[in-house]
């Protein structure tokens, strides 16, 4: 902790949690994007804040991402009466950073149990519509996702992640456009927290997240900082953890 006091970064954390409304701000030294060290220490960090806000029978939604991927690897504790459920429906990406992979690992490290979500993220609302009217164990755990304790989940930029996930130059560009810089959950906000766009899918939407007691985001690296303004001006949020290049990048605008 004497790092981060050397670094001004307690100073920063508390800058950061009035600026972004948020109740906790939590700044790692380094750049995560340039030192996978620096993106540990981000899960490690990250997993504690889980385990301090863990009870008993409480069940965690996670999304998708190296990120996250992170935080589950890095889960050193056990709470067997933990449910881990992804947040969202989202197949497609790299199997290591999809959310069912990373609920798996978590529950696994937890000693606790896992539900998944075989369903891909951007599917037509017919296609859902569909699906839920046929497979009742997807409507069991969306149902269960709702009702989710703590959500964690990542931060990317708009344009990557759009791009990452197939959409159409057209609407890549639509999105720019319309100023989205931050991506969470699917769905894509300006830096003032407006959303621009919802990949469909099943699962949590920024609407539920009030009736979730604890929502945790971990981002790191410089070029986020738009990104992790933006999804943390949405007000749905309780804590960020975030690295030095990301933190310093944002007291630039804030
Ligand atoms: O795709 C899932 C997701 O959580 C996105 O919502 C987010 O933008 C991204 O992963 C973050 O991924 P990474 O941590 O690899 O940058």
């Amino acid at each position: 902790d004497y790092i981060r006091l050397l670094r001004g970064l307690v100073g920063l954390e508390e800058e950061m949690t009035q600026a972004l409304h948020l109740k906790r701000v939590i700044i790692l030294p380094g750049d995560s994007e340039a030192d996978s060290a620096v993106q540990r220490e981000l899960g490690r960090v990250t997993a504690g804040v889980v385990g301090q806000c863990l009870g008993d029978n409480m069940t965690i939604a996670v999304s998708g991402g190296s990120t996250m991927a992170s935080v589950a690897e890095a889960v050193n504790f056990s709470a067997p009466s933990t449910t881990v459920v992804p947040a969202r429906g989202g197949l497609g990406e790299k199997v290591e950073y999809q959310a069912n992979t990373i609920a798996a690992v978590m529950a696994g490290k937890l000693g606790g149990r896992y539900r998944l979500l075989h369903i891909p993220d951007g599917v037509s609302e017919e296609a859902l519509e569909v699906i839920l009217a046929d497979d009742a164990n997807v409507r069991v755990v969306a149902e269960i996702i709702r009702q989710a304790d703590i959500l964690v989940h990542g931060i990317g930029q708009a344009a990557e992640m759009a791009k990452q996930r197939g959409l159409s130059a057209n609407i890549v560009d639509e999105l720019v456009r319309r100023g989205a810089v931050g991506e969470a959950l699917g769905q894509y906000y300006t830096i003032e927290g407006n959303i621009v766009y919802v990949t469909s899918s099943i699962g949590l939407h920024l609407d539920d997240l009030a009736g979730i007691r604890t929502v945790i985001a971990v981002a790191g690296g410089g070029k986020k900082a738009q990104a992790i303004m933006a999804v943390a001006s949405t007000g749905s949020h309780d804590v960020l953890i975030t690295d030095e290049a990301a933190a310093r990048a944002i007291q630039q605008i804030i």
